[in-house]
This record gives C-alpha cells, structure tokens and sequence, in this order.
C-alpha cells in the first residue's frame, strides 16, 4: 500500500509542477517517517501493557486470576457482574463501585473462586498481591473525591 502511496504522491507532484520535483526525496522520507513512528507506537502497546487504563502492576494480577471469567472472553454469568475488558469507558462512579467490590471479594477470598484456583494454582493471589490490587482501588475512590 506504502509504495503506491508514494508513486502517487510522486505523480501529482510531477503533473502540477516539475520545480517541485526536488520535494519528492522529502516527501519520501516524510511518509517513511510517519508509517515508521505509527508502527513503533502501536506493536509495544499492542503486546506489552494493558489497553484498560489499569496499572500494569494491576493487570497481570486481575488477568491471571479474573479475566478468564470477567472479561469479554469471559463467561455470561461472571461478565455480566464484572467485565473488566472495557473498564476505561465506564464512569468514575462505575470504576469506584467496581473497585470496591473487587477488592473485598479478594479479601474474602470468595474470588477468585476456590475450584477456578485448584484448576489454575496460578490464580492463587498472595497477601501482597491483593494488597497491590486494594490500594489501586482505595486510589480510584480518593482520586474521585479529590
Ligand atoms: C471461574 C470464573 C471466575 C473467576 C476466575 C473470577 N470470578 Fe468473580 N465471579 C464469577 C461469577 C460466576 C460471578 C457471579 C456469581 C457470583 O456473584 O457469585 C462472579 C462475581 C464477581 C463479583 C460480583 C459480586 C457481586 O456480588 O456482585 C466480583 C466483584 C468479582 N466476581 C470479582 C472477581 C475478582 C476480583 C476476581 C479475580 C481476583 C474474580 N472475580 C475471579 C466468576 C469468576
């Protein structure tokens, strides 16, 4: 697609005005340049972090141990109560309601749900990984009261 791009660029700029034939080395460039900068931005995102607006940190906790069933690809009954996929869109409200009942569903350790865990002992949270969890979601309520 790139190539044609170019030689098009490369005709109309030859038709109009041949002066203009010195531009067309820029104008190469330029496009490279821009395709270059588009596709160095996109693939790290794409592949690496988290497109949720969820810390990092978060995430890899609440992708582990919750999106099999809270997510878009999760499941009806779970996704209907928590879907953890479209998070960025939902109003601050929604995020601290949300949060709040992430956090103490973890706490009282009835999510991840006990047969989910014996199936995938990775989803077995430690203290310290619900704590990263709760004090993110602490966060969202004083960041909306602020
Ligand atoms: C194996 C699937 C599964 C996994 C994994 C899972 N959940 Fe759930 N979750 C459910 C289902 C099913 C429901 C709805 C039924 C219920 O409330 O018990 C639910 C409900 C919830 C609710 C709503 C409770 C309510 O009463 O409204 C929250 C909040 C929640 N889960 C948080 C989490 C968090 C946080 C994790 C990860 C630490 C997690 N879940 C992991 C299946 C799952």
């Amino acid at each position: 697609m790139l190539p044609g791009i170019i030689y098009l660029l490369i005709l109309t700029v030859e038709k109009s005005n041949p002066m203009k034939k010195q531009l067309i080395p820029f104008i190469v460039l330029e496009v490279f340049t821009a395709a270059f900068m588009v596709s160095a931005f996109q693939t790290p995102t794409q592949q690496t972090q988290s497109t949720s607006g969820i810390p990092d940190s978060v995430y890899v906790i609440l992708k582990k141990a919750c999106m099999a069933c809270h997510s878009d690809q999760g499941t009806g009954l779970a996704k209907g109560k928590l879907n953890l996929s479209p998070w960025d869109g939902y109003s601050a409200d929604r995020k601290v309601s949300k949060a709040r009942a992430i956090c103490k569903e973890m706490k009282a350790g009835t999510m991840p749900p006990r047969r989910f865990v014996a199936k995938n002992p990775e989803a077995q949270l430690t203290d310290d990984q619900i704590r990263i969890v709760c004090d993110w979601t602490a966060s969202l309520s004083i960041e909306k009261n602020n």
